[in-house]
């Protein structure tokens, strides 16, 4: 590749490209034929072994998300793969078996620039199985669909623009970059031809700032079987499914009932985003081409935050019959971390800092520093306090682990974001939480087995890139 990439020009893609040296053939599938990165499908209890070779024109580093690995092979900022240089990782994946996926993590001087290079493609899914998943006998081969979902802008010439100069600088730091197409898999407008039978859907919003209010156009609900960290104890039913960037979900829906020529449409459903939403986008929107190119950009988006709009539209096709039943339990193996009455609280208020973007607790990401009060313990179990004090939603990651949602509390004003909490899926493990504003979000983590830096941040990939994000130290 050439020259690094203006911010607000339009960019190349960049790809990944994976050689299988041993393994199952299904190790590494190409995802959709385009920029997204390939599938790898890992077995837990296996060793992972990989050989990254960074071919940019600056730094990058490959973040394997939701795993539970060791520091120094956890992509972090502070190790990064320089233009032309090699580095090789390997693991023990023990993580429960889940849909998790890679993105680089690079942050330099002049801040992050995740956002950047996950845009111009670099992020895929990972998958994890295992037996006991495998036993379920849930959908599989063509019945179980990995689905990537991200917003891109296009420039005339059909390339990628990712907008974060001139006067739309201050507008993406605080709202995130949101584009004005939807990609599934690096494809516009796709379709799937699908069965009268049950389909499992995996989910990944890998988008950079986007949240989705995932429902079915037919108006049933959403048959939830999973989140970040795998599979629930049972299935659960919500009315939609609220997927903030980098969270995962695992679906399953039945076409039995269905006919040939029905389609049943995945979407996303509108809900109100604040002064983000239609009120920065609506005026943009109504304009010409030129208008709408000028409301970009002003940092709106002709697809604002909160707009309702097709994701996948589901063909049935064919009829045929399977005798699949949604299965009563599903994993035996999801263990929350007990939480004593008295465990030790830690506090972080999510806050605005004037220009500069979102900060935790009033700080911004300073490298490898860590405060007093960033300290853990190895083997001990906290809870984890975000209140969210700004007028943005933030979902908070935490690196090197899954924990359990223990509490959610509406304890200010929703600043204008309404219609999503009922499909905040706080069952099962996560990596990625979503804190609304004026909310009061506790989790409860275990930092077990290594010591070291990680990283705490939040997953909206502008904020983080402008500083929302911080290292906690495992001793
Ligand atoms: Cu997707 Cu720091 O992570
Ligand atoms: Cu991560
Ligand atoms: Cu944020």
């Amino acid at each position: 590749h050439t020259a690094p990439i203006l911010p607000g020009t339009p960019s190349e893609v960049w790809r990944y490209t994976a050689e299988l040296r041993n393994g199952p053939a299904d190790t590494i599938t190409p995802v959709g034929g385009s920029y997204t990165g390939p599938l790898i499908r890992l077995r837990r209890g296996q060793r992972f072994h990989a050989r990254l070779e960074n071919g940019l024109p600056e730094d990058t580093t490959v973040h394997w998300h939701g795993l539970h690995v060791p520091s120094d092979v956890d992509g972090q900022p502070r190790l990064p793969i320089k233009p032309g240089e090699a580095m090789t990782v390997a693991f023990d994946v023990v993580d429960r078996a889940g849909l998790y996926w890679y993105h680089p993590h690079p942050h330099g001087p002049n801040g992050g620039r995740v956002g950047f290079q996950s845009y111009a493609g670099l992020a895929g899914p990972l998958v994890i199985e295992d037996e006991a998943e495998r036993a379920l006998g849930l959908p599989a081969g063509e019945r179980e669909m990995f689905l990537v979902i991200q917003d891109r802008s296009f420039a005339g010439d059909n390339e990628l623009t990712y907008l974060d100069s001139g006067m739309g600088t201050m507008m993406t730091r605080m709202r995130g970059f949101l584009g004005d197409r939807i990609l599934v898999n690096g494809q516009p407008d796709t379709a799937r031809e699908v069965a009268t039978r049950p389909y499992r859907l995996r989910i990944l919003n890998g988008s950079n700032s986007r949240i989705y209010k995932l429902a079915w156009s037919d108006g049933r609900p959403m048959t939830v079987l999973g989140t970040d960290g795998g599979l629930l104890g049972a299935p659960r039913q919500y009315p939609f499914v609220t997927l903030a960037p980098a969270q995962r979900i695992d679906l399953w829906v039945d076409l039995s009932a269905n006919e040939p020529g029905d389609e049943l449409h995945l979407l996303s459903d509108s809900y109100q985003a604040g002064m983000m939403g239609d009120g920065m986008g609506d005026g943009c929107k109504r304009g010409s081409r030129r208008g709408g190119r000028m409301g970009n950009m002003m940092g709106g988006s002709e697809l604002p935050a909160g707009a309702r709009f097709d994701i996948l539209p589901l063909r049935v096709t064919r009829r045929e019959r399977g005798n699949e039943r949604l299965p009563k339990r599903l994993a035996e193996d999801l263990q929350a971390p007990p939480v004593e009455r008295d465990a030790p609280v830690r506090r972080f208020k999510l806050s605005m800092v004037m220009m500069r973007g979102f900060a935790i607790n009033g700080r911004q990401f300073e490298g490898a520093t860590v405060a007093d009060d960033e300290i853990v313990h190895l083997g001990s179990t906290e809870v984890w306090e975000f209140v969210n004090d700004s007028m943005m939603p933030h979902p908070m990651h935490v690196h090197g682990l899954q924990f359990a949602v223990v509490g959610r509390e509406q304890i200010g004003g929703g600043r204008g974001w309404s219609g999503l909490a009922a499909g905040l899926v706080d069952s099962g493990l996560h990596d990625t939480v979503l804190v609304l504003p004026g909310e009061r979000v506790r989790i409860a983590l275990t930092f077990a087995d290594f010591e070291g830096l990680y990283l705490y941040h939040c997953h909206n990939m502008e904020h983080e890139d402008n500083g929302m994000m911080r290292y906690y130290r495992v001793r």
